[in-house]
């Protein structure tokens, strides 16, 4: 199981089924298996797909989701209770989940910790806090997450519409920092992900029909777009709570996007802070080329546990990180069909994909 950095509260919340000091009220235990009826009830109803890791998913309010992941959701509604100061990472997979997190968790303790000495070199940034649509089950029947130090960190996948309103309304102070890519790369980034956890027993997914499915919507979490979408139309109506950034400024300006991170984290940097490095220590703490060789990220270095079954490599979170690495895959005609679903689905509302145009 994957400890986190501040404080490992997986392991000291872990309560037990079993006679034991810590027993599940009845209550919980009932709550949990009505739960779990309820999930069965939607898993056998809802629409089902060719899933890219296990053999199905499903088309739960507009987005495809795992049956692990829609547990998660439903237990998210029933038990998550997020603080006024809770900040939550979100993306669509492949699109910079991993660097935020790196750069949120440094930035968050940037006054607990040495550069000299920093504990994202140790453990890597998985490890840094929870990703919530599975944590939230790992410790039976619910992970209470009340001992991590505020403000809470926590990376999600799910769509904005999925979430519960407490999270999401406007006038929860709770926020969002909402990282998106260019499909082409996230697609790239995504085939390969998903085809190194494909289990061994499913056929393996060709790049081609993989390709079909993402422009079709069908793939975990998808559809890409309207998962951009919700968010960007959310932060456009509350750009306080909602801090949209794109993997590509990222990569282009490293430390005017984390300034910006920090300020709308409550955190911003000092003229100090500035003028003594700080900025740069942490975008270079935080680069793909420091994170991607320490060895906890490397072959056999260290994994995360995210459900019973899925259990993912450190390692096989990091490949390239380059932006555009999609020319080395896809033909003329298969960039186009992508380009054309963005710009069909994007129009008007603003939002351009890929690196920002300076004005
Ligand atoms: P590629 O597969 O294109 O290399 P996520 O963290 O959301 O799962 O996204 C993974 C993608 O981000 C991968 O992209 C990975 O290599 C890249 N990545 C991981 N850490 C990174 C970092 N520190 N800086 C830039 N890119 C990073």
């Amino acid at each position: 199981m994957s400890t986190y950095l501040v404080p490992d509260q997986t392991t000291s919340h872990h309560r037990t089924a079993i006679n034991g000091e810590n027993q599940i009220p009845k209550e919980e235990e009932e709550a949990y298996n009505k739960l779990h009826e309820k999930l069965d009830g939607i898993l056998a109803t809802m629409p089902k797909d060719k899933g890219w890791r296990s053999q199905n998913i499903f088309l739960y309010k507009d987005f495809w989701l795992s049956s692990g992941v829609i547990k998660g959701l439903l237990m998210i509604h029933d038990y998550f209770q997020p603080q006024p100061t809770d900040i939550f990472l979100a993306a669509f997979m492949k699109c910079g989940t991993t660097w935020l997190k790196a750069l949120m968790f440094a930035t968050a303790n940037r006054n607990r910790f040495k550069f000299s000495d920093h504990p994202l070199n140790r453990t890597g940034p998985q490890s840094a806090f929870p990703f919530l649509d599975t944590h939230i089950y790992l410790d039976y029947p619910v992970t209470k997450f009340d001992h991590l130090p505020s403000p809470r960190l926590f990376a999600t996948h799910f769509a904005h519409s999925l979430l519960p309103t407490s999270m999401t309304s406007p006038s929860s102070t709770a926020k969002f920092v909402y990282v998106c890519r260019d499909p082409k790369d996230a697609f790239i980034s995504k085939w390969h992900f998903m085809s190194k956890l494909r289990s061994k027993e499913l056929t393996p997914i060709s790049f081609n029909e993989a390709y079909d499915l993402f422009c079709n919507g069908i793939s975990e979490y998808g559809p890409f777009w309207d998962h951009v979408l919700g968010y960007w139309k959310a932060s456009r109506e509350s750009p306080e709570k909602i801090l949209f950034l794109k993997y590509e400024d990222m990569k282009r300006e490293p430390s005017m996007e984390l300034k910006k991170l920090a300020a709308f984290m409550g955190m911003p940097f000092t003229a100090a802070e500035e003028e003594g490095g700080v900025v740069e220590e942490i975008v270079k703490l935080c680069s793909f080329e420091n994170l991607s060789n320490l060895q906890v990220n490397k072959d056999g270095g260290g994994a995360q546990k995210f459900t019973a079954q899925v259990v993912v490599e450190n390692h096989d979170f990091f490949r390239k990180g380059n932006v555009g690495d999609w020319e080395n895959y896809l033909t003329e005609e298969m960039r186009n069909r992508i380009d054309s679903i963005t710009e069909t689905k994007l129009k008007g509302s603003g939002l351009t994909l890929g690196l920002t145009k300076k004005t």
